[in-house]
């Protein structure tokens, strides 16, 4: 099927309707679950996450076609070591293997995504065997009672329709639209919950705007016509979903941040957590909750044609209402105006900014994810660090679930899923093979007591899922940084529950958090 643009339309910016930005008041202190046992709802989703790129490998087989990230892979210092996704977990051969591995730590709902080019190599034409794949790994799931969370796409745009303009190109979103109706004529059947897309911001703004995620282009405009046209693709294809079964749960998963002023009685320092906050999470909430581009934003990028790009109709169509809200969160940011001493001579500010190249490589053009980054920096805290250089902050979880509950899905009447929270560590193999990830296991509990915190507050969340199921193809860093709560031995493929692991199936089994000694 292929759909059509719709013709009527909505304004681009609703005067009045937008949120304005109000810096929240960082919690200070110990919160109610700081150190209790802590139970969760009957039915709360205890799951883990993956993505097709990072886990599957099988990248030439079955009429697999090229995906961006095969071809990112291939350009010199743009992953740590030249790593792929070849073989990554082997996941594709080994996917049987890997849900007995869910079964064993009592896990109820397994994200995963598909990948467009293994079902449609050319993004366009179906691939049966690709198809296949996904259909025997829903059966391997509903056989194990495990709830398929499916996402359409994570990042691995076929590389056929980059060459055609990739997202930058508006003809990309109904390609997509068209995909999700492929995916949904194969397994709708069987596959009840379904996500779009995996973190626009990433797609757009790594992608198109920093140059550090494939396809490595780096100009703020593309990045903003990315962004515009990801959301008319979602848009889009939850319609064609929502038409064809209206009992299916739908929405997105977004990588939303905490924008806080470094000084907030600093109006400088405000604005610059106003213009952080706009470009990673409004610029997608007010559309998608709001039919509308936030004014701030649009005043912004003015210079950058944006609204070119966005026609009548657009608003309506991004703004159908969805059933869940995915919340992928890994940390905030503190945002001034001025640069921090030491700070990246690039400027670069927000979470996924901070993903460097391979410095051992050739020297590669990079810029700011932020289409518009002057007077825009994040700084350091001086909080505990993981492997990623990410600052270990639970409590921005509790204020984000909260904000997001009270200005955007509470009013629609949307539930919201942590689709990922995780943190990698340099784990250390004993001697008899065991991984105690104290470090690991550490982030997620305090994540998850804030997480019930902020559902005491009111917010409607209704499962959890890790990052990852198992360590994996961690993008431009490679197989550097281990997520896993499950180690891959690469040279082997075994599969090694962490200590993290162990202590999470206990959560899942009992539906609560046990106490911290
Ligand atoms: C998120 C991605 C996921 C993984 C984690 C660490 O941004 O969605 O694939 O790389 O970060």
């Amino acid at each position: 099927m292929t759909l059509t643009a719709p013709g009527t339309g909505a304004r681009l910016a609703a005067p009045g309707t937008t949120v304005p930005f109000v810096p929240s008041t960082p919690l200070t202190g110990t919160t109610p679950h700081s150190s209790g046992r802590v139970t969760f709802p009957e039915g709360f989703l205890w799951g883990t996450a993956t993505a097709a790129y990072q886990i599957e490998g099988a990248g030439a087989e079955d009429g697999r076609g090229e995906s961006i990230w095969d071809v990112f892979c291939r350009i010199p210092g743009a992953v740590v070591h030249g790593d792929d996704g070849m073989v990554a977990c082997d996941h594709y051969h080994r996917y049987r293997e890997d849900v007995a591995l869910m079964s064993r730590l009592h896990l109820g709902a397994y994200r995963f995504s598909t990948s467009w080019a293994r079902v449609m190599p050319d993004g366009r034409t179906v691939n049966p065997k690709g198809l296949d794949f996904y259909s025997r790994l829903v059966d391997e799931l509903l056989e194990a009672d495990i709830l398929p969370w499916l996402t359409l796409y994570h990042w691995d745009l076929p590389q056929a329709l980059e060459e055609a303009g990739g997202w930058p190109a508006r003809d990309t979103a109904y390609r997509f639209a068209d995909y999700a109706v492929t995916m949904h004529e194969a397994l709708g059947d069987r596959v009840t919950t379904w996500a779009t897309l995996n973190e626009p911001y990433c797609s757009a703004f790594l992608g198109y705007t920093a140059g550090v995620h494939a396809p490595g282009r780096t100009s703020p405009e593309l990045g903003l016509a990315a962004a515009h046209h990801l959301m008319l693709g979602h848009g889009l294809a939850v319609d064609a979903l929502r038409a064809r079964d209206p009992e299916a749960t739908l929405g997105l998963t977004l990588n939303c941040t905490v924008s806080d002023p470094v000084d907030p009685t600093n109006p400088a320092d405000v604005d610059a957590a106003r213009r952080d906050d706009a470009m990673f999470n409004r610029v997608f909430l007010d559309p998608i909750f709001r039919g509308a581009y936030p004014q701030d934003l649009l005043d912004d990028v003015a210079h950058l044609n944006f609204a070119d790009h966005v026609r009548p109709g657009d608003l309506e169509v991004i703004s159908t209402p969805i059933d869940a809200l995915g919340v992928n969160y890994y940390h905030g940011g503190a945002i001034a105006a001025t640069p921090q001493s030491g700070e990246r001579p690039d400027g670069t500010a927000g979470p996924e900014g901070e993903r460097p190249a391979d410095p051992s490589a050739p020297a590669r053009d990079l810029r700011s994810p932020n289409p518009v980054p002057e007077g825009v920096h994040a700084h350091s805290r001086g909080l505990p660090l993981t492997d990623m250089g990410w600052e270990v902050q639970p409590e921005g979880l509790t204020r984000l679930l909260t904000r997001l509950q009270q200005d955007y899905t509470g009013p629609r009447g949307t539930s919201l899923v942590i689709t990922e929270n995780g943190a990698a560590f340099p784990d250390v193999v004993e001697a008899d093979g065991s991984i105690d990830d104290q470090d690991r296991l550490d982030y997620i509990d305090r994540h998850l007591r804030a997480v019930r915190d902020a559902m005491d507050a009111g917010a409607d969340v209704r499962g959890y899922f890790a990052w990852s199921l198992m360590d994996n193809f961690e993008w431009a860093l490679g197989y550097t940084k281990r997520f896993g709560i499950t180690r891959v031995d690469y040279a082997t493929q075994e599969r090694t529950v962490k200590a993290s692991g162990h202590w999470y199936a206990g959560v899942a089994r009992d539906n609560a958090v046990p106490a911290r000694d």
